[in-house]
């Protein structure tokens, strides 16, 4: 089949993989008709992102077809329209039950090394880097979904895809941001980039409750959807002194909370922006966290700093006299997708919610490669990009709506199965999971000194012991 590969920064491959299978009892092969790229994917993209493997196969952004399901699996059979979470998550551990899906236990078969990055391992996730499990991703033909009954969600057929695709991650990303900001009636809500991350945040601030939401970007067009599509009012950091405006916007106040939605790639133009791209240059600091610095100076005293922008390392001159000094709450972390998605698709189908206007281009998967540099020069406008893994696909993803009965949309199968698995049970998944996290076995696992960042386990090896190891240790981490 075709797929996205990673090769190193710039550097991306339309290749010929072999197709995914299922090795697990409860994976699911679905057949892709639209992938998107993501905010996150640039990270990789751009090589600021540790832990990735040459050959890699990015996309956690998947709506498409079962066409194949393992004999564990309950609730998910081929035919079923889906959209897949980018956090994969099994379902029965502490976090999961507490719908802490991003921070799934059982998950990430390098645990390990997302120990020694993070102290604690989050979950796997689709399409990312090694410390995240390595799994293939889905800006290809077939995507594998470990833990289908957790990580699919089943989507009505007379729905486009556009306006389904956002819960795969920016719509619950954007509102898991507001959700954090613990919105009171008449708050005014500052959001920091006006990606599609931002857009969710800006809609679902406004779902929730707030008065007034302020989003701050430089790209004119993204600006002009904030306000056209979510009614939000605007600042162009550019052109305004942030702080200033803001401080004017809110009779010296500040927003109640500010949601910042750049993450460890902002642009600026003040000194500190410039240090920090110098020193991410010369791998100094791993991110530039210049909007995070303008949120917590703007943000009012006792308020709330929502961070759905992504960080995997560390950065520089974070003003935290201020922080400590306004007394401000910090709520961050990868989106716990399945937490919230079975609600918004709701909204989706009521006609409430219609994120579609995101997506303002539609290219070939063959084109990838122009499709990820126009997206990080965000040129033509662009706002989200679908990949489409067949060209036939485009305009084939209605189906008639009695495919799937609304009732169906709320069944969580290992969930309502409520029992906690045993630790046996869950020991052969992870071991499995462990087994089978990239598709891409021994034949295609990169030759030594490939890698980027540090050393990573051989997918060929299946880390099957360090996982063990980890288990024994752990008590079997449940
Ligand atoms: N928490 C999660 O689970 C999760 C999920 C998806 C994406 N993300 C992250 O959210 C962030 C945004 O994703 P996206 O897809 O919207 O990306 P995007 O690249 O399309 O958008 C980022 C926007 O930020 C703007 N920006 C840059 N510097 C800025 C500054 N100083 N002030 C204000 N705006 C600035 C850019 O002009 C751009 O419009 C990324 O870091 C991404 O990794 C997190
Ligand atoms: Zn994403
Ligand atoms: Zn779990």
């Amino acid at each position: 089949m075709k797929a996205v590969c990673w090769y190193g920064a710039d550097d991306l491959r339309v290749e010929q993989v072999p197709e995914p299978r299922v090795v697990n009892p409860r994976d699911a092969i679905v057949r892709v008709s639209s992938a998107a790229i993501c905010g996150s994917d640039l990270h990789m993209f751009d090589g600021y992102a540790p832990g990735m493997g040459k050959g890699d196969i990015l996309g956690h952004e998947v709506i498409g077809e079962v066409v194949q399901v393992g004999e564990g699996l309950t609730g998910i059979r081929p035919g079923d329209r889906v959209v897949a979470a980018f956090a994969i998550a099994c379902g029965r551990c502490a976090y999961c039950q507490q719908g802490l899906f991003s921070l799934c236990d059982n998950s990430n078969p390098n645990a390990a090394l997302a120990e020694q990055a993070f102290g604690h391992s989050p979950a796997g996730m689709l399409g990312y880097t090694h410390l995240t499990g390595g799994y293939a991703g889905g800006q290809a033909e077939y995507v594998r979904i470990p833990y289908a009954d957790v990580g699919l969600l089943k989507v009505p057929g007379n729905l486009r895809d556009e306006q389904l695709l956002p819960l795969a991650d920016v719509l619950p990303t954007g509102y898991q941001a507001a959700e954090q900001c613990n919105i009171q009636p008449g708050d005014t809500v500052a959001v920091w980039g006006c990606g599609p991350v931002g857009q969710m945040a800006i809609k679902s601030a406004y779902l929730l409750g707030a008065e007034r939401v302020i989003s701050i970007d430089r790209l004119p067009e993204r600006l002009a959807m904030a306000r056209e599509q979510g009614g939000a009012e605007t600042i162009h950091f550019e052109q305004t002194d942030v702080l200033d405006a803001l401080k004017e916007m809110t009779a010296g106040r500040g927003p109640d909370a500010c949601i910042e939605a750049v993450g460890m790639e902002a642009t600026g133009g003040t000194l500190d922006a410039l240090i920090d791209r110098a020193k991410q240059a010369v791998r100094m600091e791993t991110g530039r966290p210049h909007a995070l610095r303008q949120a917590i100076m703007a943000c009012r005293k006792g308020g709330t700093i929502s961070l759905p922008g992504v960080y995997v390392g560390m950065i520089d001159m974070v003003p935290m006299g201020a922080a400590f000094n306004k007394g401000l709450t910090f709520r961050m972390g990868q989106t716990n997708v399945q937490k919230y998605w079975h609600g918004l698709l709701e909204r989706i189908v009521s006609g409430e919610l219609d994120a579609s206007y995101l997506f303002t281009h539609h290219i070939p998967l063959d084109n990838a490669l122009d499709a990820y540099r126009m997206f990080r020069d965000k040129r033509e406008g662009v706002v989200k990009i679908i990949l489409k893994p067949r060209a036939a696909a485009v305009g084939s993803e209605q189906r008639p709506s009695h495919e799937l009965a609304m009732e169906n949309l709320r069944s969580t199968p290992s969930q309502a199965e409520g029992e906690r698995a045993t630790v046996e049970e869950d020991l052969r998944q992870r071991g499995l999971s462990a087994e089978g996290a990239q598709m891409r076995t021994a034949e295609m696992s990169p030759p030594e000194g490939d890698m980027e960042g540090p050393e990573l386990p051989s997918q060929a090896e299946g880390d099957r012991d360090t996982v063990d190891d980890d288990l024994a240790e752990k008590g079997a981490g449940i």
